[in-house]
């Protein structure tokens, strides 16, 4: 892997680590929606594009509870100086979501705004439950408030790629998870 030019690639979680927290997750995430469900019923999970795909590919295969997945697309835009932030939907879900049990999976939770106004635009559509997983919880700037309900991994900050992250769109293929820093 080339990194991009005066940057270096440093593994942070190695892909047989994040195979087995994802499989632990996914025991715990199924045992929750086991005794909600009702016969019949199917657990809706809403990826995040584009970095959730990845995450979301790997989780969905240890859930044991049956399921559809859908996707929304989002692009999240802040500014601290002038403190405007804006959250733009580039793709719209395909299914309803009213009265339907919901898991959205996202690839990182940074300073919370993408995730923020998901949940608040997904309430307002009325699901039955409405619970979030992450690969990543980086806590350090954190502005927006959200509750996540399961975390495979927390990091305190530092510019992650890999599993699914990326940085100008690379990376996104690496197996594991890796800082992206500048060459000193
Ligand atoms: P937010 O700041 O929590 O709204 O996160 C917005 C988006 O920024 C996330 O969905 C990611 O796509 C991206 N992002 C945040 N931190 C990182 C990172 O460390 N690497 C790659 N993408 C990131
Ligand atoms: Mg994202």
């Amino acid at each position: 892997m080339t990194p991009l030019p005066d940057h270096e690639l440093i593994p942070l979680i190695s892909h047989e680590t994040i195979n087995r927290r994802v499989a632990e997750l996914g025991v715990e995430i199924s045992s929750h929606y086991k005794s909600l469900l009702v016969p019949g019923e199917t657990l809706l999970v809403i990826g995040v594009l584009n970095g959730a795909f990845v995450f979301m590919a790997d989780l969905i295969r240890h859930l044991s509870v049956p399921l559809e997945v859908d996707f929304i697309r989002l692009s999240s835009y802040l500014d601290n100086r002038s403190s405007s932030s804006k959250v733009v939907m580039l793709k719209d879900l395909e299914r309803n979501v009213q009265g339907r049990h919901v898991l959205i999976i996202e690839d990182i939770a940074d300073c919370g705004l993408t995730l923020n106004w998901l949940l608040e635009f997904l309430k307002s559509r009325d699901p039955a439950s409405l619970k979030l997983a992450v690969a990543i919880n980086k806590k350090a700037r954190r502005q927006f408030e959200v509750s996540l309900d399961y975390v495979a991994f927390e990091v305190d900050d530092g510019f992650l790629v890999g599993y699914g992250l990326d940085a100008s769109r690379r990376y996104r293929e690496l197996a594991g998870i890796y800082y992206l820093e500048e060459k000193k």
